[in-house]
């Protein structure tokens, strides 16, 4: 019976060790070691076995259950972290998130195409500028008031005889004179679309934002141009129910100046919580300054010109109606917010 036992024991382990999941696992468990199991079979005859063999074939029986059970412990604990139970092909599969353009993106394309369709000109001029092109030949000079609302960022480098300091550009103005001196003879129409950067950081600013200036330079023209060009603008992005006024305003690189405000698109116009007067500023605009146009090389008395720079950012939430409570979570990354656009 001893040997019996034996080779049951050895049976039973080559079977654990091969079996392939749990539920194989838990027949051979049955077959050797459950009820009726062969194991059990042993302990039912020990009644017959001579006295002195009684006590030392319990004890191997014992023996064998305990290094079964220990085994098949073993192998459930392998087959269990090794090998997937079973697979359901009818579970749907993981759809991997699908992202789209950001805002600030979408809005530049768009800007783009509305003045493209009229032979503006896309241009992108350098982020890290020349003093000289920022601000002194846009007739703005070294000790005038008006630069301290531009509170710019300088970079720590030799200035240049003629071009001064280095700047991170603080306005997209710092193409105009540079689209002058490539196009060289006018017609200019120009859309120079890039980052700006000013020290500024709260609910309504951030250091980095972006502007479209536009710049249209050619014989003859006026000011009925530049409103003819803005309404279409205004229509084309924001309705065609939406009507635009001119402000006298001042900058240094126009005469005349305007602030350009929009009809609000809640009350239309008529005055409300949102917008107080019936109407949103937009930003600035203007005829371009004789000191400008020879700054870049044109004769003021041969040719005139307009132009304008807005807020990229601005105007995207005033298409939107959305009031961003601050406007630093455009360029955080707060995909709960921004999947919304
Ligand atoms: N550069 C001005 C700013 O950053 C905006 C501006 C005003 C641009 C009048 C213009 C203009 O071209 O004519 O605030």
């Amino acid at each position: 019976m001893k040997n019996d036992i034996q080779s049951i024991k050895s049976e039973a382990v080559a079977q654990i060790l091969e079996a392939k999941n749990i539920s194989e696992l838990e027949d051979i468990r049955i077959s050797y070691l459950g009820k009726s199991g062969k194991i059990a079979s042993f302990t039912k005859n020990i009644k017959n076995l001579p006295p002195e063999e009684k006590k030392q074939v319990g004890v191997i029986i014992n023996e064998t259950k305990n290094t079964l059970l220990k085994l098949i412990a073993e192998r459930k604990n392998a087959l269990s972290t090794s090998t997937r139970e079973w697979f359901d092909p009818t579970v749907p599969g993981r759809k991997p998130p699908v992202g789209h353009l950001h805002i600030v993106t979408q809005a530049i394309k768009q800007i783009s195409e509305i003045f493209e369709n009229i032979g503006f000109v896309r241009v992108r001029y350098p982020e890290v500028e020349w003093d000289w092109f920022a601000f002194e030949a846009l007739n703005m000079p070294q000790d005038h008031p008006a630069r301290d609302d531009w509170e710019t960022f300088i970079v720590d480098q030799k200035p240049n005889d003629k071009l001064g300091r280095v700047v991170l550009t603080p306005h997209t103005s710092s193409g105009e004179v540079r689209e002058m001196f490539r196009v060289k003879t006018p017609p200019i129409r120009m859309i120079n679309i890039s980052k700006c950067y000013r020290r500024q950081s709260d609910v309504s600013h951030v250091p980095m934002f972006h502007q479209f200036e536009g710049l249209v330079i050619d014989k003859n023209i006026s000011i009925a141009n530049l409103k003819g060009t803005l309404d279409y603008f205004v229509k084309n992005f924001f309705g065609e129910d939406r009507k635009i006024r001119l402000r006298p305003y001042n900058f240094c690189f126009t005469e005349p100046s305007f602030e350009v405000d929009i009809s609000c698109a809640v009350c239309g116009g008529r005055g409300c919580k949102l917008c107080k007067e019936g109407w949103l500023e937009l930003g600035g605009a203007g005829m371009t300054h004789p000191n400008v146009l020879k700054n870049g090389g044109l004769d003021p008395k041969k040719y005139t010109g307009f132009a304008f720079g807005w807020g990229v950012e601005r105007a995207f939430m005033m298409k939107n109606d959305i009031n961003i409570p601050d406007i630093r979570i455009l360029y955080s990354t707060d995909l709960n917010y921004l999947k919304q656009f």
